[in-house]
């Protein structure tokens, strides 16, 4: 089989934790190219792994190589703009998350999708922890009867030091947000797949610890019709605590607990004598492969076998519009309608 020629925009953090040892680890991937404006992050890079080409410029890549798949991990105002110029010169795209830092930014990426006729995944990387996977099959499959309740909590001590390799993640700008746009849209997502459409947000961002020009902590209510609420909160100043999701349905409740590495299957009843009979059930524990790593292993299968991707430009504008709704409803103090 011929191999997939791979291009990648921006050699930091995401791009080595995550997009290369992906390709890397597929016999069909060929590391075509990469490019980056920093020489620092190309050098990173080549300590590990050889790409045939290496650029400063993103477009020269694109319209030099036009890869079979670009990978797309920049800050996220770059998105919008690679996105469309690699889908315009026929490549399929790899988009990290969020889309984009504006709705309309988001939607010209989805119109050059429908124009070119090409492939769009969005890296919501959380939908391929296996704990996660487990506990949407449970949830699919009633093991806990309708779900109308969720809750969300992605933590940790933000990304300097120790992750990002360049310093845009506190700018507005280039960031176009902070922790709500950051690891708030994961939960977003996670809540979107879990629970259908949402329709209403009401949220708080900001800045509690860190002296930065974004946001650090973000939390939000939000409602999906009249069947189902959910709350997630989020932020880059967590030293330890609870990371995860609860699920919570008519005949049960079920925890995704990301500290401990279980899933846990949750019935019973708590009287009003307070006497209480639970049954706890571990259903799940994490499995052997990182969510970034299954993540990479089923867009390269899903690209081999010309199929859709399984996450698309759609469930980024939707997860988009409630990050953008919790800034919205922060400033405002209102409740946003989505
Ligand atoms: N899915 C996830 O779990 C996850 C986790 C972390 C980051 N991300 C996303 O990945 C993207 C990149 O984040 P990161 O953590 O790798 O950041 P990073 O700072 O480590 O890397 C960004 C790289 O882009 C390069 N760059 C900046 N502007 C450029 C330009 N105009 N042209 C070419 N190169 C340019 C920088 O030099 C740097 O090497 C962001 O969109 C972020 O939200 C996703």
């Amino acid at each position: 089989m011929k191999k997939l020629r791979i291009g990648v925009l921006g050699a930091g953090a995401i791009a080595r934790g995550s997009h290369i040892p992906g390709y890397a680890a597929s016999e069909n991937c060929e590391l075509t190219a990469i490019a980056d404006i920093s020489p620092e992050s190309l050098a990173g890079v080549r300590e590990k792994w050889q790409f045939k080409k290496e650029y400063s410029d993103c477009s020269e890549l694109i319209q030099t190589e036009k890869p079979d798949l670009v990978s797309i991990c920049l800050p996220n105002v770059y998105h919008a703009r690679y996105a469309i110029e690699a889908m315009e010169a026929g490549c399929d795209v790899i988009l990290e998350k969020p889309v984009a830092t504006t709705l309309e930014d988001a939607i010209a990426i989805a119109d050059a999708r429908k124009r070119t006729g090409r492939k769009l995944a969005v890296c919501f990387s959380h939908r391929f922890n296996s704990m996660v996977i487990a506990a949407k099959k449970a949830v699919d499959a009633g093991a806990i009867g309708k779900p109308y309740m969720m809750r969300v909590r992605f933590a940790h001590g933000g990304p300097f030091p120790g992750w990002a390799v360049s310093d845009w993640f506190y700018d507005p700008e280039r960031a176009g947000g902070g922790a709500v746009l950051d690891m708030g849209i994961h939960a977003m997502d996670l809540m979107l797949w879990f629970l259908g459409k949402a329709t209403e947000v009401k949220g708080f961002a900001g800045t509690l610890r860190k002296d930065i020009a974004v946001d650090d902590n973000m939390t939000a209510l939000l409602k999906f019709g009249n069947d189902a609420m959910g709350y997630m909160e989020c932020g880059w100043t967590s030293c330890a605590g609870f990371s995860g999701q609860e699920i919570m349905g008519d005949k049960g409740a079920i925890t995704i607990d990301y500290s401990k590495g279980e899933v846990i299957q949750c019935s019973g009843v708590t009287s009003p004598d307070g006497s209480v009979k639970m049954e706890n059930q571990v259903i799940a524990k994490r499995g052997d492969l990182s969510a970034w790593q299954n993540q990479m292993a089923v867009f390269i299968e899903e690209k081999l076998a010309d199929k859709e991707f399984s996450t698309s430009i759609q469930d980024g504008i939707e997860a988009l519009k409630i990050g953008l709704g919790v800034y919205e409803s922060s400033l405002k103090g209102n409740t946003v309608k989505l």
